[in-house]
């Protein structure tokens, strides 16, 4: 192909950048180095064995044929259960449509309500996906950045009001925060939805690492006065339940959303995998989750509390995360791509850019390896000069 054969829309937009460092990391592993990778957006943790086993059941009982496109009525139930019982949510199953994975529900989300042109606000560090998604769809990411905040939402409602034009069409929000791990407070989230009702705006409330809050907790979007029939639910099993490679996740909409993302759905993916949507549906409605997040919430505060210790040893501030399982903290250089690549190849350590998030001059720390390879991996940066 010749390069103008290819679409200036897709021309506009990078592969995702973690994936750029997760492929280093992998070909550095090939050569046979140690490197501590903590790169990667998924935890450390295995998928629970009787999700496993509802897994190989659905697999025997031959559940690997197409399923209707918006997903089967047993895990739509699950999904809409789940988030009444557990989020405070108020959906019935016709709300909900399986995709596969969060991220396509996000992608499909963003295609049903941006047009050529529309502004969509997003809040920097921002998720890495959330710009692109919006440029493929024809529309532009208008910025509000939280770091001066201390990557707080709260004292930036004056900024997000600003950021409002006239082809504003859509709010991207996340919290708990990927990448930060900062989560946002319940007066941010009344802020959103007073700005949101008042200029009749749609938000993507994306809340797929909800369950993973240290400490208390923050509404959901859908359930505030207001913003049931402005929002859209991302959430999915990827992060709750370790399963990332299941790929399920789910949008929760006002069935006119639903209907209008389906048709991007049914046409890009048809369905999400039959099997995997069984063992999800399992995994929402008869897994024992608060035993899940216990376990994982534990480990995570404790490797949290390790990590934020050792940098403020040697002098460098992590605004300290409030959920699993991200930390962002500085770095002293203008090109965060290539001092992560170097300390992939130099130090042995896998970590993001925070240019990935348009946060330049910090660097993501997912925090899934053991306590002990998180010292090891800040002794590595500490010794070779990174930190
Ligand atoms: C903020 C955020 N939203 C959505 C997703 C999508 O996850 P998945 O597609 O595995 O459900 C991720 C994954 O990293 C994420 O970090």
């Amino acid at each position: 192909m010749n390069e103008d054969q290819f679409a200036a829309r897709v021309n506009a937009v990078e592969p995702a950048a973690p994936f750029v460092i997760t492929d280093l990391v992998s070909e550095l592993q090939e050569q046979g180095r140690d490197i501590i990778d903590l790169s990667v957006g998924q935890p450390d943790f295995e998928t629970p064995p009787d999700i496993l086993e509802a897994t190989h059941e659905a697999l025997d009982a031959g559940h690997t044929t197409y399923t209707p496109s918006n997903g089967i009525p047993k895990l739509r139930r699950a999904a809409a259960s789940y988030l009444n019982e557990r989020h405070g949510l108020d959906y019935e199953p016709e709300n909900i449509m399986a995709t596969p994975g969060g991220k396509m529900a996000l992608y499909e989300s963003v295609q049903a309500l941006v047009d050529d042109g529309d502004e969509v606000i997003v809040f920097d560090p921002v998720w890495s996906s959330y710009e692109p998604m919006v440029k493929l769809a024809g529309g532009e990411a208008v910025h509000v950045d939280l770091s001066p905040h201390g990557f707080h939402l709260e004292p930036a409602l004056d900024e997000l009001a600003e950021a409002i034009t006239e082809d504003t069409a859509l709010v991207m929000l996340n919290s708990p925060v990927n990448p930060s791990g900062m989560v946002f407070s319940e007066a941010a989230f009344e802020g959103v939805r007073d700005l949101a009702v008042d200029h009749d705006l749609a938000v993507i409330s994306d809340e797929i690492y909800k369950e993973l809050i240290f400490e208390g907790d923050q509404p959901s979007l859908a359930a505030m006065d207001g913003m049931f029939g402005r929002t859209v639910t991302i959430n999915g099993v990827s992060k709750t339940y370790s399963m990332t490679g299941y790929r399920v996740g789910f949008m929760a909409a006002p069935t006119d959303h639903t209907t209008m993302a389906g048709r991007v759905h049914s046409h890009a993916v048809s369905c999400a995998v039959n099997f995997s949507q069984h063992a999800a549906a399992y995994a929402l409605s008869e897994a024992d989750t608060d035993a899940i997040v216990d376990n994982m919430l534990g480990t995570f505060e404790r490797r949290k509390e390790v990590l934020v210790d050792l940098f403020a040893e040697r002098g460098v501030e992590v605004a300290e995360p409030e959920s699993a399982f991200y930390a962002m903290f500085p770095i002293d250089s203008d090109d965060d791509m290539q001092w992560c690549k170097d300390a992939a190849r130099e130090a042995g350590v896998g970590l993001v850019p925070g240019e990935a998030f348009n946060t330049p001059g910090y660097v993501r720390v997912s925090l899934v390896d053991t306590e002990e390879r998180i010292r090891e991996a800040v002794d590595r940066l500490a010794t070779e000069g990174f930190i």
